[in-house]
């Protein structure tokens, strides 16, 4: 946590989806530190263009943040996260969707993608999210027509579920809370689930 006792978000990946979810929390006044496989230089533009609290910093810069974004390609997610001094403490916000390049389905062993994950990223607790909106609606205006954009999220421990799905509340998206990542995960994974893709609204 800073100075503030805020948490802080780290972002891996400043691709579509790492992109769409700076723009949200920066607006939303978190403190954020983002990387890619470039290097901060290549991200210099990007975070100037956001004018708020966020910097581009190493991928090492990024996980040391509380709160992990970690928004990679799926063939990616287990050499950068083995190559993490430590994962232990951290929240890990999981949006990846587990296909490989030529829309080919990645084996998962019978487990939903967040639990493969979480195998990758010993000592932290995982939350599946933003996985099934495109990043043109993630960065878009979440309240329309009197409601809340839905964001579905599911995970196996409480408490970082809860510190998520306010972050969730934080940038103005309605969250729903769908269980444990067996059971939810596999609700909204993509493809496979029923509710990847669809842009929903919790009216008020
Ligand atoms: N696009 C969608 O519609 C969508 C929707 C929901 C969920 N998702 C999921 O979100 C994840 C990200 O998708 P995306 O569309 O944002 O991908 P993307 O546009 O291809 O961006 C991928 C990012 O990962 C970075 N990266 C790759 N290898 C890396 C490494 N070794 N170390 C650090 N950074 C690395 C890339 O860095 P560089 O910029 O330096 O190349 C890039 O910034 C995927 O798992 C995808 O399934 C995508």
């Amino acid at each position: 946590m800073n100075a503030n006792n805020k948490r802080t978000i780290g972002i891996i990946g400043a691709g579509a989806i790492g992109k769409a979810f700076a723009r949200q929390v920066t607006k939303a006044g978190y403190e954020v530190m983002i990387s890619n496989s470039r290097g901060p230089e290549t991200l210099k533009e990007f975070v100037k263009s956001l004018d708020g609290n966020i910097k581009e910093g190493s991928v090492q810069d990024s996980a040391n943040a509380d709160i992990i974004f970690l928004a990679l390609p799926w063939q990616r997610i287990e050499q950068v996260a083995s190559a993490i001094n430590s994962w232990k403490g951290k929240i890990v916000i999981d949006p990846a969707n587990p296909i490989l390049p030529g829309f080919v389905l990645a084996n998962l062993d019978g487990k939903t993608s967040s639990e493969v994950v979480e195998g990758w990223i010993k000592g932290a607790h995982l939350v599946k999210a933003f996985n099934t909106l495109t990043p043109q609606l993630l960065s878009a205006n979440p309240k329309q027509a009197g409601g809340n954009r839905v964001i579905f999220y599911s995970g196996n421990e409480s408490s970082s579920k809860e510190i998520v799905g306010g972050i969730i509340d934080k940038i103005g998206f309605a969250g729903i809370d769908l269980g444990s990542l067996n059971e939810g995960g596999k609700l909204q994974q993509f493809p496979g689930g029923p509710l990847p893709t669809l842009n929903l609204l919790k009216l008020d």
